[in-house]
């Protein structure tokens, strides 16, 4: 069965974690002035390119700068549709510059960046699927900028509620596998948006909250590969009986501030 999932080549948009650090709280996981070993966080990192690279996608990277310890959550910055940017613009004071940061990078890049009013945290926030736009609030993105993006790209946008702090995010709490189906923890969810996933995903993987907490669900897939956490075993497994082919990438480190797999990693639609 997995041989009829077929791949498709990404380009992502990384930034190095030479910076990385816990300094503020902005979520539960983190914990001010826990000690990040620096090293084995660039060395994670490192694995996380080889593994996209090794799978045939490309991956670009903007270069960090020093006193934004969180730039390393690159999803973040933005949402890229057919070459069209929606930046960010974050909740945190402690945040704020990183929209600069990145929208230099894409304008030098080629790209014009459309600047948001509202509180907006990429693709934190903002899950692409084939027909419509996934998006979280609760947390961090605001209902009015869920509004902005369905302006801006004229896709439709299906607003949906998270409710536990754990998951602040919507890809802390659900990816994208393929054109056709997504992977997610119902808890993280209002019930009325669990309703809504339930009826636009029918066939959806439902994780666990233990897959959740291992950030299981904080994975990218290319179609056929998805790369995801080591510990969200269960969630696997599950992956495998539906033909998927886990592509296990340990980032622990980045655990601590609360960030991923998919937290690292932006991709660029063209
Ligand atoms: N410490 C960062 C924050 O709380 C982590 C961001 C994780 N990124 C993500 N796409 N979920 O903002």
């Amino acid at each position: 069965m997995s041989e009829s999932r077929v791949p498709r080549p990404r380009r992502f948009l990384v930034c190095e974690p030479r910076h990385f650090a816990v300094q503020y709280a902005i979520n539960p996981w983190m914990r001010p002035d826990t000690p990040v070993d620096v090293e084995l966080a660039l060395a994670q990192w490192q694995a996380l390119i080889s593994a996209y690279r090794a799978h045939g996608h490309t991956v670009d990277s903007v270069e960090p700068v020093a006193g934004l310890p969180d730039m390393v959550f690159a999803a973040n910055c933005a949402l890229v549709l057919e070459g069209r940017v929606f930046g960010s613009s974050f909740h945190a004071p402690e945040r704020r510059p990183e929209s600069t940061a990145y929208e230099t990078w894409f304008k030098t890049a080629g790209f014009d960046v459309y600047r948001p009013e509202s509180v907006c945290e990429g693709e934190g926030d903002l899950v692409p699927t084939r027909r419509f736009v996934l998006a979280g609030t609760g947390f961090r993105t605001t209902p009015e900028a869920h509004r902005e993006v369905q302006e801006f790209f004229g896709v439709p946008v299906i607003g949906l509620r998270l409710v536990d702090p754990h998951f602040y995010h919507l890809d802390t709490a659900l990816f994208v596998l393929d054109d056709d189906n997504i992977a997610y923890y119902p808890e993280a969810f209002s019930p009325g948006s669990r309703e809504v996933l339930r009826r636009l995903f029918p066939d959806a993987v439902l994780a666990t909250r233990e897959d959740a907490l291992a950030f299981g669900l904080n994975s990218v897939s290319d179609g056929r590969h998805v790369f995801i956490a080591p510990r969200a075993e269960a969630l696997a497994d599950q992956l495998v009986t539906h033909g998927y082919v886990p592509v296990p990438v340990d980032l622990s480190e980045f655990h601590k501030a609360g960030g991923g797999i998919k937290c690292c990693t932006q991709e660029i639609r063209s």
